[in-house]
């Protein structure tokens, strides 16, 4: 949430970071603004709306000259988009600049400590307290002021800032919010995301908690939180800038789910080996997976939905009870943990806020912790026991698709590993499993190669107010995530439901034109999905049924019908999520919505 950039160097400033800010709206996009270190101290411009509106004000930053400086896109959480709210904030004596990514909670105690010593404040954000608590600890010593702010600091933020004394030289400092730096030649970076650096390097430095860093073009210097110096190491991030551009597709979520048999085929095939499957599981120990008592899959939103596909799975290979939590509740359900249990932590970007926290208290609780995470390095990824890294490369929509699709296929690996470890699973049948999975690929490039039928569909439903989404077992569990795809891009109301409960209540809500998607690919269930199309059928509901190519008794009740190959159940979420996310894309697309940025949302949530 939010993006942050920061440059010293010897180019302009401000159009460099207006450039890398573009890369990372995806983090927020309510305001934006840039702060520039000039010969004539700190020059500030910021505004409400999109990043288009601060460059045309500044004149593509052509108005702030100056070769240090800092930006920020935002993502409101305290006071409402608008110019004086955007960040960088400027302090009472106008020496000091910082834009935060975070919430700093005990903001209203702060502000009442500043307020007594006679600070005013013109913005109703967290952020603002922070910059003039720095002014007010600076006695020209910037990391000394810094130092004594952080400490005041309750919260998770990461901080940028700039210092008018000091035009050559920025600080960063981090809790629980992302902050990489960007390593280069003669110049240096900060940003809250890697893809804004991978136009300019692939060397990065991950800062720790509560670990700060002073910035100049030459040199980095990162001190822990007691002022000792830490010796970090230089990452180099094989990700290319063109896998973060859109490269010719009309938006990122397009491209991204054009990529998914690619993304499925990296995650999938470093881990097969001669008919068996290899996981890089180095310090959980293996005893350790045989004596499981219970294991909890915990994420937030999609990923909350692949670990609910993820239960059927590894109930189905390894019989072992899994009980999916939202990462938001789990931390505060008081979860029933013992030694026996595992952990498993699900994230495309690995900083989400809430999946973090619940991390930390299923380790203190002592369970064993997996993670399953796609940015390398990530918070979530460097504080587990053991990562699974989906190699989904950079996804840039704020509607996740790709990373979706390989959690799913690595939670399908887990699943028959683990089957096999307690001897669930035996080496033919793992064959048998892996030739599925092996086979993925190649069905999803044909669906993909279809995209007329969801393209026609789209027009011809498009202005529906209410669409309700039906599915039994892993369609159910693809039914929610096939909803919130529509919901989230589209502003569609959607629902989705559990087949068999419809009668239970929701059925009411179906009345004469109501459309209804059918997940029908659950082979064991299918006649009594088509017993539940009929129901909906019957109180007026147009369907759209997806089912396996062939399955006539589901043609014969639907009004529309989406085919994906035939094939083994087991994995037709992997291949039934193609046309749905397909389906929200063409509908948000026929509406005119912003597809890579839906209102109110924004990607790599770091706020509570
Ligand atoms: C929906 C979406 C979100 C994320 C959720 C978790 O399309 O992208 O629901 O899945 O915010 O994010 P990560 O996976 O980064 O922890």
């Amino acid at each position: 949430m939010c993006g942050v950039i920061g440059y010293v160097g010897g180019k302009q400033a401000a159009p460099l970071m207006l450039d890398a800010l573009e890369k990372l709206e995806y983090r927020g996009y309510d305001s934006s603004g840039i702060a520039v270190c000039g010969a004539s101290g700190i020059q500030l411009a910021k505004r409400k709306g999109r990043l288009s509106v601060l460059r045309a004000c500044t004149h593509d930053g052509a108005d702030l000259p100056g070769c240090t400086g800092i930006g920020h896109t935002r993502w409101a959480t305290h006071g409402e988009p608008s110019d004086v709210n955007a960040h960088p904030h400027l302090s009472r004596s106008g020496k000091v600049a910082l834009v935060h990514n975070g919430i700093i909670e005990n903001y209203a105690e702060l502000r009442e400590f500043l307020a007594e010593r006679g600070y005013t404040f013109i913005s109703d954000t967290d952020t603002e307290i922070a910059v003039q608590l720095i002014d007010y600890f600076y006695r020209g010593d910037p990391v000394h002021a810094v130092r004594e702010t952080v400490n005041m600091l309750v919260g998770a933020f990461s901080l940028s800032i700039i210092f008018a004394d000091y035009p050559d030289r920025m600080i960063a400092v981090r809790k629980d919010s992302p902050l990489v730096i960007g390593v280069g030649e003669n110049e240096n970076f900060i940003a809250s995301d890697i893809p804004a650096l991978l136009t300019h390097t692939r060397d990065i430095i991950r800062l720790g908690e509560y670990e700060m860093a002073v910035i100049d073009a030459h040199n980095i210097v990162v001190f822990d939180r007691f002022g000792e110096k830490v010796k970090k190491e230089i990452q180099h991030v094989t990700w290319d800038a063109g896998a973060a551009e859109k490269g010719g597709y009309p938006h990122f979520m397009l491209k991204e789910i054009m990529e998914e048999p690619e993304a499925i085929r990296n995650t999938v095939h470093p881990r097969i080996h001669t008919g068996d499957i290899e996981l890089e599981i180095q310090h959980i120990p293996e005893a350790a997976f045989k004596t499981l008592d219970r294991i909890f899959i915990v994420a937030c939103g999609s990923a909350y939905h692949v670990g609910v596909v993820g239960k059927g799975y590894i109930e189905k290979f390894a019989r072992v009870p899994v009980t999916v939590e939202l990462a938001s509740e789990f931390r505060y359900n008081d979860p029933i943990i013992t030694t026996r249990t595992l952990t498993v932590i699900i994230s495309q970007s690995g900083e989400t806020i809430d999946t973090l926290l619940a991390l930390r208290e299923a380790k203190a609780r002592g369970s064993h912790i997996l993670s399953i995470v796609n940015v390398v390095g990530s918070s979530i990824a460097n504080e587990s026991e053991d990562v699974l890294y989906t190699w989904a490369g950079p996804e840039i929509a704020v509607a996740t698709t790709k990373a979706y699709s390989t959690q799913l296929t690595m939670l399908y690996l887990l699943a028959l590993k683990l089957g096999a470890l307690r001897g669930n699973v035996s080496p033919s049948e793992m064959e048998t499993y892996i030739k599925v999975l092996e086979d993925l690929p190649a069905k999803i490039d044909g669906l993909l190669g279809e995209r007329e039928l969801l393209q026609r569909l789209a027009a011809k439903y498009f202005s529906s107010k209410d669409i309700f989404f039906i599915g039994r077992n892993l369609d159910y569990a693809l039914a929610l995530e096939g909803s919130l795809k529509l919901k989230e891009i589209s502003y569609i109301h959607s629902e989705a439901y559990a087949a068999g409960e419809l009668k239970h209540g929701t059925i009411s809500l179906i009345e004469p034109g109501t459309l209804a998607v059918a997940l029908c690919t659950y082979a064991p269930l299918l006649d009594k999905m088509v017993s539940n199309i009929r129901e909906v059928k019957a109180r007026g509901a147009t369907v759209i049924a997806l089912c396996q190519a062939g399955a006539q008794d589901v043609a014969a009740v639907a009004d529309h019908v989406i085919e994906v190959p035939a094939g083994d159940w087991l994995v037709m979420p992997s291949l039934s999520i193609v046309p749905l996310q397909l389906f929200a894309y063409y509908m948000a697309l026929a509406k005119g919505c912003d597809i890579d940025k839906p209102r109110n949302l924004a990607k790599s949530v770091t706020v509570e």
